[in-house]
C-alpha cells in the first residue's frame, strides 16, 4: 500500500459513493485505499460498507462510537489506523476535488518534504466554495493570525487551516497530537518541525449535505490556537482574570443594593469561584476531562480547593506584613502570584488528573 486517503464522515450518507467512484478514477496508477473515519448519526455507515463492497478499490471504515476529538480526533485515529505511511487527509463532501490527489502525491515523490499542503490562497489556488462573504471573510482572517501567531512554523504556508494535505507518518510521532476542533492540520504544523511544501487547489461547492461548521467550533478555534501558542497555563490566566474582574463588578453590584460588604465579598468570591470552574471545565482543560474523575468529584476537589487557598492567602498576609515587614500591597501581590501556579498545578495534577 502507497498511499492511505483518510476521510473524517459525520453524516455525510450522499457523497460516499460519488467520493470513491472518483478517488478511483482519478488514481489508477496509485496503489491506494481509502479510510472512512466515521462519527455519524444517520446510515452514512452502512452506505460507506455497501459502496466498500463493490468498490474498484480497497475501502475501509474505522466506526467511531465515542467521537473524541471531534473531526481532528477523528482524522488522528485515521492516521493511527492507516494501512500506509503516506497519508492524505481530506473531507467526505468532495470540496476537495479527488484528481489533485495525484499532484499532492507528486510532490512529495521528490523527497525533500514531511508534509505536502494542498492551498487555496497560494498562487493558482481558488476558494470558490467557501458559501458566503462572512465565511470569507472568517477564513483569510483566521488565516492571517494564525501566521501572526507562528511566523516561523508557518512562514512557506499560505493555508494552515486547510483540511486537504498529505502528511509521511514516518516523520513525526501520530500519538503526540493533541487533537481538537476543525483544525488539525494546524496542530500538526504548530506541533512539530516539519518540511513543508504547498500545491495549489481550488476549493469547491460541497457535492451534497451540509456544512458541520459553527460558531461554538470558531470559538474552539481561537482557544486552540491560544493554547497551541501560549499554553495551556496562558488559558487558565486569561479566565483567571476575567474571574477577578467579574469579582470587583459583582461586588460592586452588592454593596450598590445595600448588601453588608462583608456578605458581598463572600458571595462574589464564590460566584466568581463557580464560574472560573465553569469556563475551566470548557475551554481550559476540555481535553483531560473524559479521563478525569466525574464532574461532581471534580467540582468538588476545585471549589474546595479555591475556597482553602482563599482562605489561606489571606490567613498568610498579617504572618507576611508583621514577622516579615513586607508591605500589604506587595504581600498581597506576592500570595497572588504564588496561589496563581499552585492553583494552576493542582487543577491540571489533581483536579484533572487521569
Ligand atoms: N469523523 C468526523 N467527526 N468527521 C467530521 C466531524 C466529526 O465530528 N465534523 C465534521 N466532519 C467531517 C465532515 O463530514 C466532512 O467530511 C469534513 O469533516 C469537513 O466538514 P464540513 O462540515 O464539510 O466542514 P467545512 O467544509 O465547513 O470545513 C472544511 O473546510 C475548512 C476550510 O474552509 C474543513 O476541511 C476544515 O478543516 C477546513 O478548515
Ligand atoms: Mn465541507
Amino acid at each position: 500500500m502507497q498511499v492511505t486517503v483518510v476521510v473524517p464522515t459525520y453524516n455525510e450518507a450522499p457523497n460516499v459513493a460519488e467520493l470513491v467512484r472518483r478517488v478511483a478514477a482519478a488514481t489508477p496508477s496509485l496503489d491506494l485505499e481509502i479510510l472512512f473515519v466515521d462519527d455519524s448519526t444517520d446510515d452514512t455507515p452502512r452506505v460507506i460498507e455497501q459502496v466498500a463492497e463493490t468498490a474498484p478499490i480497497p475501502v475501509r471504515m474505522l466506526h467511531r462510537e465515542d467521537s473524541v476529538g471531534g473531526l481532528s480526533g477523528a482524522v488522528v485515529a485515521g492516521l493511527q489506523a492507516a494501512h500506509a505511511d503516506v497519508c492524505i487527509v481530506m473531507d467526505g463532501d468532495l470540496q476537495h476535488p479527488p484528481e489533485d490527489i495525484v499532484n499532492l502525491v507528486a510532490r512529495h515523490a521528490r523527497g525533500d518534504v514531511d508534509v505536502v499542503v494542498a492551498s487555496r490562497y497560494t498562487e493558482n489556488g481558488e476558494n470558490g466554495g467557501l458559501s458566503n462573504a462572512l465565511r470569507v471573510f472568517v477564513s483569510q482572517a483566521s488565516t492571517n493570525l494564525t501566521k501572526a501567531l507562528f511566523p516561523k512554523k508557518l512562514k512557506n504556508v499560505t493555508d494552515p487551516m486547510t483540511g486537504f494535505f498529505l502528511v509521511d507518518r514516518t516523520a513525526f510521532d501520530v500519538n503526540d497530537l493533541k487533537p481538537r476542533g476543525f483544525k488539525i492540520l494546524l496542530e500538526i504544523l504548530a506541533r512539530e518541525s516539519l518540511r513543508v511544501a504547498e500545491i495549489p487547489f481550488s476549493f469547491q461547492s460541497r457535492h451534497a449535505g451540509e456544512s458541520k461548521a459553527s460558531l461554538a467550533q470558531g470559538l474552539s478555534f481561537l482557544t486552540q490556537l491560544f493554547a497551541l501558542r501560549f499554553g495551556r497555563m496562558s488559558l487558565f490566566a486569561v479566565i483567571g482574570a476575567l474571574g477577578a474582574v467579574a469579582n470587583v463588578v459583582i461586588m460592586w453590584m452588592l454593596v450598590h443594593t445595600g448588601v453588608n460588604y462583608m456578605v458581598a465579598a463572600i458571595i462574589s468570591a464564590e460566584v466568581t469561584i463557580i464560574g472560573n470552574f465553569v469556563l475551566q471545565e470548557r475551554f481550559v482543560f476540555h481535553d483531560m476531562k473524559e479521563q478525569a474523575s466525574a464532574i461532581w468529584s471534580r467540582f468538588v476537589k476545585s471549589f474546595g480547593f479555591n475556597n482553602a487557598e482563599a482562605a489561606v492567602r489571606i490567613a498568610i498576609l498579617p504572618i507576611m506584613v508583621e514577622a516579615l515587614h513586607i508591605s500589604s500591597v506587595m504581600a498581597t501581590a506576592i500570595t497572588l502570584v504564588v496561589a496563581f501556579f499552585v492553583r494552576f498545578a493542582f487543577h491540571k495534577f489533581v483536579v484533572y488528573a487521569p
